[in-house]
C-alpha cells in the first residue's frame, strides 16, 4: 500500500517534470507601424516601402526570406487586427481585453485612478485594470520570462508586468538620459525666454518631438539583468561593454543579443521561455547620423541574404564624427523596407541558436504588428488602414492543421488565450474566478479540424468604433464596406450604399456587429478605473 502510493508520488512527480521540458518555448514578435501590404507574401500590389511613398518598386519592397517561410510552412492571417495605434494595441495583447476593460483609450488618452496618495492620476497602468498580462500567466506556468524593445508604460512600474528580465528603450517618464549617450537627444529648452526643442547633438532648434535615440548609439536600460546588482541598470553594464560602446552601435542588435543570450540560459536551466519582443523597428525616429534628413527611418547596418546557404550576413559598421556631422561605412539608406529587413535578420539568428540547441521544433514564434504603416492614406479611421495588422505562427515541430495563407478572423487580444492554452496555463484564468476576457483561444483553429476562429474584429479609438465580420465592416468614418471577398490589396472594398440590394444575411450581420459595438461603447460613460 504504502510502496504503490510511494511509486504514484514518483510517478507524478516526473510526469510533471516531463511536462515542463516539454512545454513550447514561445517568441512573441511585436514589431512597430507595419501594415501587411509592406510584407512580400501578402501579394498586395502597393506598399510603403521607402519613405511616404506609396510605390509599386520591387527593389522598395522588404526582402523576408525567414517571414516568408515562416508563412508558407506556418500560418498566416489576412484578417488581423489590433488597435490602430500601439497604446491600445500593446494593452489588448498584453490582457486580452479592450479598453472597456483595460481604460487604453488612445495614445494619451488613458483612465484615470487614484493613487496611494489619494491623488488622481491620468493614467491607469495596466496592471491594476488588468491583474493578468501575458507575462503573470508565462510565469505562473512555469516559464522564464523576457520583455525586450519598447516598454510603452509611461510611469508604471515595469517590474509588475510578469517578465522576470527586460532590456528597454528609453523610457523618457523614468529615468534621466542615459550617461553614455547624453547628446543624442531631443530636449525641451528655453531660448530667448520661448520653449524650443533642440537636437543636443548640435544645439540646433528642431521642430520634432522629444525623444532619445534607440537605433544609433542608443539608450538602453535593464531591469533584473543578470550580472547587476539594482533593478535598473543603464546598458553598458561592464567595463567590457562599455569599451565597445559607441556611435557603431545599434539598438537592435543590444535587444537580439540579449535575447539570444537569455534563450541559452533558459535552455541550460531546462525552463521553457516566453520572450515578447516589441521591437520599435517599423517605427520613424530622428535621424541622429544624418541629421537633415529629420525623422525618417534611419538606416540598418547593411545586410546580404545568402539563398544557398539560408544566411545573413551583416556588414561591420563605421560610424565616426561629432555635432551632426557623420562618416558612415556599413549602412544603407533607411526606409521602412530596410527596417523590415532587419527584423527579419533577427528572426534568423534567433532560428539559427534555436536550431543549434536543438530546440526549434519545441518553440513557437509568433509574429504581428501593433498597427498600420505611418502615413499611409490620410487618416487611419478610413477602412481597416489603422486596425489591419500581419499575424503569422511558425511552429515546425507541431502539426498545425492549418498551412499557409488563412482567410479567418483573428485579433491580437486573441494572444492571452491562445498562449494560456499553448503554456498549460488555462487554470489560471478560470479559477478561482473566469478572467473577463474579449479575446479567443485561436489554439484550436490551428492544431484540430475548427474551420471557424471568430464571428468580428473590433477596434477603436477613443470613442471612434470599427468593426469587421465575415461579409461587411463599419470604418471610423462610420460608413459600411463589403468585405465578403478580400481584395488585393486589402483596402479597396466596394462601399455599401444600399442595403436592400444585398441578401438578408448582410444586414443581420450589420444588426449584430451593432449590437456588439454598442456593448463597449463606454467611453463617455465608464473612461476610468476608479
Ligand atoms: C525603384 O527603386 C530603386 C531604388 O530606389 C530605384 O533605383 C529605381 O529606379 C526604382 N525603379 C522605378 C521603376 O522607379
Ligand atoms: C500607427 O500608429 C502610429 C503611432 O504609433 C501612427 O503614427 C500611424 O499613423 C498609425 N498608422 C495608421 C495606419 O493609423
Ligand atoms: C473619412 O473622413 C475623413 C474626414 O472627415 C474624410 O476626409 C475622408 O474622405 C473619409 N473617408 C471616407 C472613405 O469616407
Ligand atoms: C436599392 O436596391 C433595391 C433592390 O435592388 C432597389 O429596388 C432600389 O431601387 C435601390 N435603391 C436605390 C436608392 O438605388
Amino acid at each position: 500500500m504504502i510502496a504503490a502510493v510511494l511509486v504514484c508520488l514518483l510517478l507524478s512527480g516526473l510526469s510533471e517534470t516531463a511536462a515542463q521540458a516539454t512545454k513550447p518555448n514561445i517568441l512573441l514578435m511585436y514589431i512597430d507601424d507595419v501594415s501587411p501590404r509592406e510584407l512580400g507574401f501578402y501579394n498586395a500590389p502597393r506598399w510603403v516601402g521607402g519613405k511616404n511613398i506609396e510605390s509599386s518598386n520591387e527593389s522598395l519592397r522588404a526582402k523576408t526570406p525567414m517571414l516568408d517561410m515562416f508563412a508558407r510552412d506556418g500560418a498566416y492571417f489576412t484578417k488581423a487586427w489590433a488597435a490602430p495605434i500601439c497604446s491600445p494595441s500593446r494593452a489588448m495583447l498584453l490582457t486580452g481585453r479592450f479598453a472597456s476593460l483595460t481604460k487604453w483609450w488612445y495614445n494619451r488618452d488613458y483612465g484615470t485612478f487614484t493613487n496611494a496618495q489619494g491623488e488622481t492620476e491620468d493614467f491607469v497602468p495596466l496592471y491594476l485594470t488588468s491583474p493578468i498580462l501575458v507575462g503573470h500567466l508565462a510565469q505562473q506556468a512555469g516559464y522564464k520570462t523576457m520583455w525586450a524593445g519598447k516598454p510603452g508604460m509611461k510611469t508604471a512600474d515595469l517590474r509588475e508586468f510578469g517578465f522576470d528580465e527586460g532590456v528597454f528603450l528609453p523610457n523618457a517618464a523614468f529615468k534621466p538620459p542615459s550617461p553614455y549617450s547624453p547628446e543624442f537627444r531631443i530636449r525641451w529648452s528655453t531660448r530667448n525666454g520661448e520653449r524650443v526643442r533642440i537636437n543636443v547633438d548640435t544645439g540646433e532648434e528642431i521642430s520634432i518631438g522629444t525623444q532619445r535615440s534607440f537605433f544609433w548609439k542608443p539608450h538602453i536600460d535593464l531591469m533584473n539583468f543578470p550580472g547587476t546588482t539594482e533593478d535598473f541598470t543603464y546598458w553598458p553594464h561592464t567595463d567590457e561593454l562599455r569599451a565597445e560602446y559607441g556611435l557603431s552601435t545599434y539598438g537592435p542588435d543590444v535587444e537580439s543579443e540579449s535575447i539570444i543570450d537569455f534563450i541559452t540560459r533558459s535552455n541550460d536551466e531546462d525552463k521553457p521561455f516566453f520572450i515578447f519582443h516589441n521591437s520599435k523597428l517599423g517605427h520613424k525616429a530622428f535621424n541622429f547620423i544624418q541629421p537633415e534628413k529629420g525623422n525618417d527611418y534611419p538606416p540598418t547596418p547593411k545586410l546580404t541574404w545568402d539563398e544557398e546557404t539560408r544566411s545573413y550576413t551583416r556588414s561591420e559598421v563605421t560610424i565616426t564624427g561629432s555635432a551632426g556631422v557623420y562618416e558612415t561605412e556599413g549602412i544603407n539608406d533607411g526606409g521602412l523596407y530596410r527596417h523590415i529587413e532587419y527584423v527579419d535578420y533577427m528572426l534568423w539568428q534567433y532560428v539559427e541558436h534555436l536550431k543549434e540547441l536543438g530546440i526549434m521544433d519545441n518553440t513557437i514564434i509568433i509574429f504581428a504588428s501593433d498597427n498600420g504603416t505611418t502615413e499611409w492614406g490620410k487618416g487611419s479611421s478610413e477602412r481597416q488602414k489603422g486596425p489591419h495588422v500581419p499575424f503569422v505562427v511558425y511552429a515546425p515541430g507541431m502539426e498545425l492543421t492549418k498551412q499557409g495563407r488563412q482567410e479567418e478572423l483573428v485579433h491580437v487580444v486573441d494572444m492571452l488565450p491562445t498562449l494560456a492554452d499553448i503554456m498549460g496555463a488555462e487554470d489560471v484564468i478560470e479559477q478561482p474566478v473566469k478572467y473577463k476576457r474579449h479575446g479567443l483561444n485561436l489554439w484550436p483553429y490551428l492544431t484540430t479540424s475548427k474551420r471557424r476562429h471568430r464571428i468580428m474584429a473590433y477596434a477603436y479609438i477613443r470613442d471612434i468604433q470599427m468593426i469587421r465580420g465575415r461579409l461587411v465592416m463599419r470604418d471610423g468614418n462610420r460608413s459600411w464596406w463589403r468585405v465578403d471577398n478580400e481584395v488585393e490589396d486589402y483596402d479597396s472594398y466596394p462601399p455599401i450604399t444600399n442595403w436592400s440590394a444585398l441578401p438578408p444575411r448582410f444586414r443581420r450581420e450589420r444588426d449584430n456587429l451593432i449590437r456588439i459595438m454598442r456593448k463597449y461603447d463606454v467611453y463617455d460613460t465608464a473612461h476610468d478605473y476608479i
